[in-house]
C-alpha cells in the first residue's frame, strides 16, 4: 500500500534503515545505522517515532548491538542484552511500546540462555542460537504491529460512514509503525474502498507532525487532507466539518486514561463541547495494565528551543521568558468514546471494557 517503510533491519549489512522523519515532508532520506548510541540518537531526536515505531526500532536495535558487539560467550551475550535494554529505554519515557518490546527481547534471550546451558551447548553454537532468536523475536514484533493495525483499520472503519470528516492530530500513521498506523488505518482501508473522507490535520506544535508527516503521507496516498493550525479545531468543529476524532495513543492507563501526543487532551475537550465521537486507536501493547490511571504516566519534557526557535529563521520568544514543552498530555477516559484496538473496540465505562483485552 505503501511505496515506504518507516523501519526495517538490513541483516546482511548489520543495520537498522530508518526512514529519517525529521526531514520529511521535504526529503525521503533512509538512514543506516548499526551503532547503538546512533539508535539511541535516532529515536531520542525523532529520526523514527510513534509509539509502535519505537518498540520496533528498539528491538531490532538490541539485536544489533547483541550481533555488532560480537559476543564469544553466553556472559557476553546476557550483559549486552542487559546493556543494550538500559541504553534503549532511557531514549523516550512515555510511549510504553519502547519498554514493552525490550522487554520481550530480554525475556527471548533469558528463556533461550536457560535452554542452551541446559542443553550443554557449545559457546559459538549458543550465542549464533540466540542471535537468531533475538531476530526472530523482533521480526515477530514487527509482524504482529501490522497485524494489529489492519485489524484496529477494520474495527475503527466500522465506526465510520462514506464522506465523514475526520479530524486527527500528531502522526499516527504508517509512519509511526510498521504499516498502515493506527488512527490513519481505518482511513486507508476506507481510500481503499471509496469512502471519500475528508481528513483534518491538525498542524501538531512544535514539531508539526500532523503538517509534515500525516499530510505527507495522506496525500501521497491520494486521500483528500487539509491541514489546520492547532488553533483552528474549534472552528472546523462548530462549522460541523468534522464527524469524528481519531488519534493515536503512547500509553493507556488500565482505567483508560490515554497518553498522547501534546494537544490531544484540547481537542477532546472541543469534541466532547461539540459533541462529537472522539476516538483513540492503538494496539493492547500499548495498553500499560500496571498503571493504574494517567496520573502514573510519565511525561516527555523536551527542549525548549521547539517550541522558541525551531522552524523559524530568528528566535520568536524573547530572551530569557520561559517556555514548557511537555511532549505529551493524558486525554481523561470520560473524554474518550471508544479505545479502537487489534481485539476490537472498548466502550465506556473504559475501566471495565478494557479489562476483557488483557492476556
Ligand atoms: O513524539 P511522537 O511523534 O513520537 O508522538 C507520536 C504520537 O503521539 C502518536 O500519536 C502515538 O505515538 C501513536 S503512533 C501510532
Amino acid at each position: 500500500m505503501h511505496d515506504f517503510r518507516s523501519v526495517f533491519l538490513d541483516d546482511e549489512a548489520s543495520e537498522l534503515v530508518l526512514l529519517d522523519q525529521t526531514l520529511l515532508p521535504n526529503e525521503l532520506r533512509y538512514l543506516r545505522l548499526s551503532r547503538l548510541d546512533d539508535i539511541w540518537e535516532a529515536i531520542r531526536t525523532l529520526r523514527v517515532r510513534g509509539a509502535p515505531a519505537i518498540g520496533i526500532a528498539a528491538a531490532y536495535g538490541l539485536y544489533l548491538a547483541v550481533k555488532n558487539g560480537k559476543p564469544s560467550s553466553i556472559d557476553d551475550v546476557t550483559r549486552m542484552v542487559r546493556e543494550a535494554k538500559r541504553k534503549l529505554e532511557t531514549s523516550r519515557p512515555t510511549a510504553v511500546n519502547l519498554f514493552w518490546a525490550l522487554q520481550r527481547m530480554e525475556q527471548r534471550a533469558s528463556q533461550n540462555l536457560q535452554h542452551d546451558g541446559s542443553a550443554g551447548a557449545n559457546a559459538s553454537d549458543a550465542v549464533a542460537n540466540i542471535l537468531r532468536e533475538l531476530r526472530k523475536e523482533a521480526d515477530l514484533i514487527r509482524d504482529e504491529d501490522a497485524m494489529m493495525c489492519r485489524k484496529i483499520g477494520e474495527h475503527g472503519l466500522s465506526l465510520l460512514k462514506p464522506g465523514m470528516g475526520i479530524l486527527t492530530h500528531c502522526n499516527a500513521g504508517a509512519l509511526a509503525t510498521s504499516e498502515l498506523g493506527t488512527a490513519l488505518a481505518p482511513l486507508y482501508l476506507g481510500n481503499e474502498r471509496g469512502y471519500g473522507f475528508k481528513v483534518f490535520a491538525d498542524e501538531t506544535r512544535p514539531l508539526l507532525q500532523g503538517a509534515r508527516l500525516t499530510a505527507w503521507e495522506l496525500s501521497r496516498s491520494g486521500i483528500d487532507v487539509t491541514v489546520i493550525c492547532d488553533n483552528m479545531a474549534a472552528t472546523v468543529m462548530k462549522r460541523r466539518l468534522v464527524q469524528a476524532v481519531l488519534v493515536g495513543c503512547d500509553r493507556v492507563a488500565a482505567n483508560g486514561d490515554a497518553a498522547n501526543k501534546i494537544g490531544t487532551l484540547g481537542v477532546a475537550i472541543l469534541a466532547k463541547h461539540y459533541g462529537i465521537p472522539f476516538y483513540v486507536l492503538g494496539p493492547t501493547s500499548t495498553i500499560d495494565w500496571a498503571c493504574p490511571s494517567g496520573a502514573h504516566i510519565a511525561i516527555e519534557e523536551r527542549n525548549p528551543e521547539e517550541v522558541t526557535t525551531a522552524w523559524y529563521s530568528k528566535r520568536m520568544v524573547p530572551e530569557g521568558v520561559p517556555t514548557l514543552n511537555p511532549a505529551f498530555d493524558v486525554t481523561d477516559a470520560s473524554l474518550i468514546s471508544a479505545i479502537i484496538t487489534e481485539k476490537g473496540i472498548a466502550r465506556p465505562p473504559l475501566s471495565e471494557s478494557l479489562g476483557a483485552f488483557r492476556n
